[in-house]
């Protein structure tokens, strides 16, 4: 099966492309925009192709790489939270209308496509204490003036153009939400004064610092977070599934892990610690969503997946929440030089 992960340069994608090397029925080409991202990604990896064009400009790139697959894997997008409050109108210029130039693709050319949809799309719990389930869960968000929601507005109107699709029986797909997927090579590690990446990251960036961990409104919402190397074999499993998964929607995550995130920080201090033998910075910090991400940001109180599709198809998680964060702690200390160097 030759499989083109688009925008395959980033934490998922080459965490995925990785592992489906390792798996031989797969001949994978990876299609990143930044060449340098692409070679110091996959500087040991001889087992994919690589392609370094944005397929976004690129009309005849894009019709290329989608023409010569089986399938597609579209992981185009912005992820970050910061990016929602700073840039929303680029949130939804890359997640939404450029991702209907590849769907469009994919569908002129008749071509499966696994689309990486998120968690977002689900929104606040609205008072409900069930697991977000894909085709049952209302998806409640909160008022236009909170425009962190652009992004999960932007998602969900992907997820909804690409089920009509299904419906007109011209497009044969998967979707897929991610939740908060932990591990190697995510997000930046780097001088926090420069960034605001994911939780783990910041942590990581702040315990590096000998800085105190910053809690978002005190820490209170909750998370199930999932190593990537559960994920990755989430994905493989889906991929080699298409019949059972043809036009699905799919959690992957791992309810088993959830924390707030005020207990993650204690849990990282805790393995840096046991990690390094050094006294972490004691006090953690408390500050506003606003004063973190800007005006306009709300939060996501709780997100548990109902992970039933996948127990079907014979996935199981295997990291728990300790080792989830230990071996991306571990992994980002004994990187910590090249990690720098990466671009941003
Ligand atoms: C983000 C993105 O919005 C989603 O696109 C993506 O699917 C999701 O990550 C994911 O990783 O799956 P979010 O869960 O809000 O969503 O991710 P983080 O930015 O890692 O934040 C998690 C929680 O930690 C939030 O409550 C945030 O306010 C808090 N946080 C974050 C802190 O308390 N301190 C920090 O330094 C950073």
């Amino acid at each position: 099966m030759r499989i083109a992960l688009l925008g395959g340069g980033g934490f998922i994608g080459s965490n995925l492309a990785l592992h489906l090397s390792t798996l031989s029925q797969f001949e994978v080409t990876v299609y990143d925009r930044d060449a340098a991202k692409l070679q110091q990604r996959f500087a040991d990896s001889s087992a994919c192709r690589f392609v370094s064009c944005d397929v976004r400009e690129d009309a005849p790139a894009l019709a290329s790489a989608v023409s010569d697959a089986d399938l597609v894997v579209n992981l185009i997008a912005h992820v970050l939270p910061k990016q929602f409050i700073g840039t929303p109108l680029e949130v939804v210029e890359l997640n939404l209308h450029d991702n209907l130039r590849v769907l469009e693709a994919c569908v002129r050319f008749q071509k499966r496509i696994l689309h990486f949809s998120t968690c977002e799309v689900y929104g606040k719990t609205g008072g409900s204490s069930e697991p977000f389930r894909e085709d049952l869960s209302d998806c409640v968000l909160g008022p236009i003036s909170n425009h962190r929601w652009i992004y999960s507005s932007a998602k969900q109107m992907m997820d909804r153009i690409i089920h009509a699709h299904g419906l007109n029986g011209d497009l044969d797909y998967t979707i897929v939400r991610p939740f908060n997927f932990v591990g190697p090579l995510m997000d930046w590690i780097g001088p926090s004064e420069h960034a605001v990446p994911r939780v783990f990251a910041s942590f990581m960036n702040a315990l590096l610092e000998k800085k105190s961990l910053p809690l978002v409104n005190g820490g209170s919402s909750r998370r199930c977070f999932t190593y990537i190397g559960d994920a990755v074999r989430a994905i493989a499993t889906i991929i080699q599934n298409p019949e059972q998964t043809r036009n699905q929607i799919i959690n992957i995550g791992n309810p088993g892990n959830e924390t707030s995130i005020a207990e993650l920080a204690a849990l990282m201090r805790r393995l840096f610690e046991q990690q390094t033998g050094e006294t972490a910075a004691s006090d953690d910090q408390y500050v506003s969503g606003d004063e973190f991400y800007g005006k306009g940001y709300e939060d996501c109180d709780r997100r548990v997946p109902d992970i039933s599709k996948l127990h079907t198809l014979g996935w199981h998680p295997e990291f728990d929440l300790e080792q989830t964060f230990a071996a991306t702690m571990a992994y980002c200390r004994k990187n910590h030089a090249a990690l720098l160097a990466l671009p941003r």
